[in-house]
């Protein structure tokens, strides 16, 4: 049976004070093998794998029926294999690397009937919250925004010279009980200081201004809440800090927190892994740069 390759990256969401809003694509890839079945048949190797459900539960399998409906067309069953190099419940985008890839991959075994924005709506709806779902499927760095159904986004590319180091721990936090932690109000203040601090993190991003990036990149939205769920926090933010980077932000709803440093620095993210040798909770540096194409499909397999 004909079947379909995907390539599905990593993301990183809230980039500081961008809550919900700004996301960037990363070189880490989850690959998905599909293709029609006469029964469910899902198999799961790589990060996670045995905590992924093998049945029709499987969001990947959930995200290819949902396009189907969405199409108009009686789902069929399906082959699915995932091969995940992204990790699970760390905040670098694994559920929407799922529904995602998932998405694509049925779009692309029915001949492409959904336009891109459709599929990322449907991504939205699945995840709850865009800042992963479109910067996967776009790739490069979104400012995107959700209203109900109404999802908006505007694409671009990060500055070449900005490199990120994502720093991984050894326990799993899961979005749901990351976002109980938050208030359900916030103070006038807080509001308005965030707003800014985000306009100006997309326009250092972009731009590549170190100064401004240093300056933009602290949040009074979700931080201060979830920072208590995240042991180490104090010392991973200090040694990142300290070892030269130019901002340092809880990726998504965590645990992984990430560095943006400069090309330049090429020495850095080993004198960061150094410097986490000594916490209690291991903590893995991965070497990451923007995705800039985003997911990826292709026939045959
Ligand atoms: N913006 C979301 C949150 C990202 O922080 O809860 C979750 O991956």
């Amino acid at each position: 049976m004909e079947g379909v390759r995907v390539k599905v990256p990593a993301t990183s969401a809230n980039m500081g004070p961008g809550f919900d809003c700004l996301g960037v694509a990363l070189n880490l890839y989850n690959r998905l093998e599909a293709h029609e079945d006469d029964k469910p048949r899902v198999e799961a190797e790589g990060e996670g794998a045995g905590l992924i459900p093998r049945d029709t539960s499987n969001l990947t399998y959930r995200a290819m029926r949902r396009a189907y409906e969405a199409a108009g067309r009686a789902s069929p069953c399906f082959f699915i294999r995932q091969i995940n190099a992204i990790p699970l419940s760390r905040g670098l985008g694994s559920s929407a690397a799922a529904i995602v890839g998932g998405l694509v991959a049925a779009n692309a075994l029915m001949g492409n009937p959904l336009a891109k924005c459709e599929l990322a709506r449907i991504a939205c709806e699945m995840e709850g919250h865009p800042d992963n779902v479109v910067p996967c499927l776009f790739g490069g760095l979104a400012a995107s925004e959700m209203d109900g159904a109404d999802v908006r986004y505007a694409l671009s590319q990060p500055h070449e010279r900005f490199r990120f180091a994502a720093m991984v721990p050894d326990f799993e936090l899961s979005t749901a009980k990351a976002r109980q932690a938050l208030p359900d109000a916030y103070p006038r203040a807080d509001a308005v200081r965030n707003v800014g601090r985000a306009v100006l993190m997309h326009a250092a991003l972009g731009q590549g201004d170190a100064e401004l990036l240093r300056a933009a990149c602290h949040d009074r939205l979700h931080e201060p809440y979830r920072k208590a769920l995240i042991p180490g926090w104090d010392d991973v933010h200090a040694s990142a800090a300290d070892n030269g980077a130019l901002a340092v932000y809880l990726s998504g709803a965590g645990p992984a927190m990430m560095a943006v440093y400069d090309c330049d620095d090429e020495g850095f993210p080993r004198r960061l892994q150094d410097a986490l040798e000594g916490l209690t909770q291991q903590w893995k540096v991965l070497r990451l740069e923007c995705c800039r194409e985003g997911t990826t499909v292709r026939h045959g397999g």
